[in-house]
């Protein structure tokens, strides 16, 4: 890979990664801000998208299209849905879905695109497998590969991130992966999401994502910051 484009939602997903690069260019468009520049000796263009599909998705366009990137790695903290996860822990796309995405009353399954042929966006499998095989050594928690389900809601009750995990068979919820995703496919851009969990997007999950989205994005940061040393 040449260029890669780096994707966080919020500052606090961002701002590690911006505090260590170097030669520095800026470039706003579309109201998003972009850095371009070198990292740990990876020529990448930094970016905070903005909350939701929308932001993840007009940001992803212009990553292909103004910057030319080569691939795409998002970094940011989700909310767990296999009961298996803890805070901090983190799960490594295998594919992407818009949980929200809901034309059943014309008997469309949920998550469904009509009429295109793919409404899972599989993950690049050598950044995938880049990204597990660098966790091993850095983080002491679980990394799980799985599946990112993306909407523009905020998960927090075990109702309905029960049903995320029974229907969707999601691994974490957020609100932006699938978006990048799906414009990654479009433009045929291999990526990857890493998200570390800030809660379980449930009753706590207000005060939880509070509490633990700066730790949650840091470990998501010292993945990627491997990631990009030995891509
Ligand atoms: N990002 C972090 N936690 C989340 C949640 N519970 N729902 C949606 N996005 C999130």
């Amino acid at each position: 890979y040449g260029v890669i484009g780096v994707i966080g939602a919020m500052k606090e997903e961002i701002e590690l990664f911006h505090g260590h690069m170097e030669q520095v260019e800026e470039q706003v468009k579309a109201g998003v801000r972009f850095y371009k520049g070198i990292f740990r000796g990876q020529a990448i263009v930094l970016c905070k998208s903005g909350v939701g599909k929308v932001n993840a998705a007009v940001t992803t366009q212009i990553l292909a299209d103004t910057f030319g990137v080569d691939a795409v790695i998002f970094t940011g903290v989700a909310g767990a849905v296999d009961p298996e996860l803890e805070v901090g822990d983190i799960v490594v796309s295998t594919d992407c879905l818009q949980h929200d995405m809901d034309v059943t009353a014309l008997g469309f399954p949920r998550g469904t695109i009509p009429y295109e042929e793919v409404s899972c966006f599989a993950a690049d499998d050598r950044l995938r497998e880049l990204a597990v095989s660098v966790s091993g050594d850095i983080f002491g928690g679980k990394v799980k590969q799985g599946r990112v389900l993306s909407g523009d809601q905020f998960i927090a009750s075990r109702e309905t991130v029960g049903q995320l995990r029974r229907e969707l068979n999601g691994a974490c919820t957020e609100m932006e992966g699938a978006a990048v995703a799906q414009v990654c496919s479009m433009n045929g851009i291999p990526f990857v999401i890493i998200r570390s969990m800030s809660d379980k997007a449930d009753g706590s999950a207000h005060v939880n994502f509070a509490e633990f989205t700066v730790q949650a994005s840091e470990n998501s940061y010292r993945i990627v910051e491997q990631m990009l040393q030995r891509i």
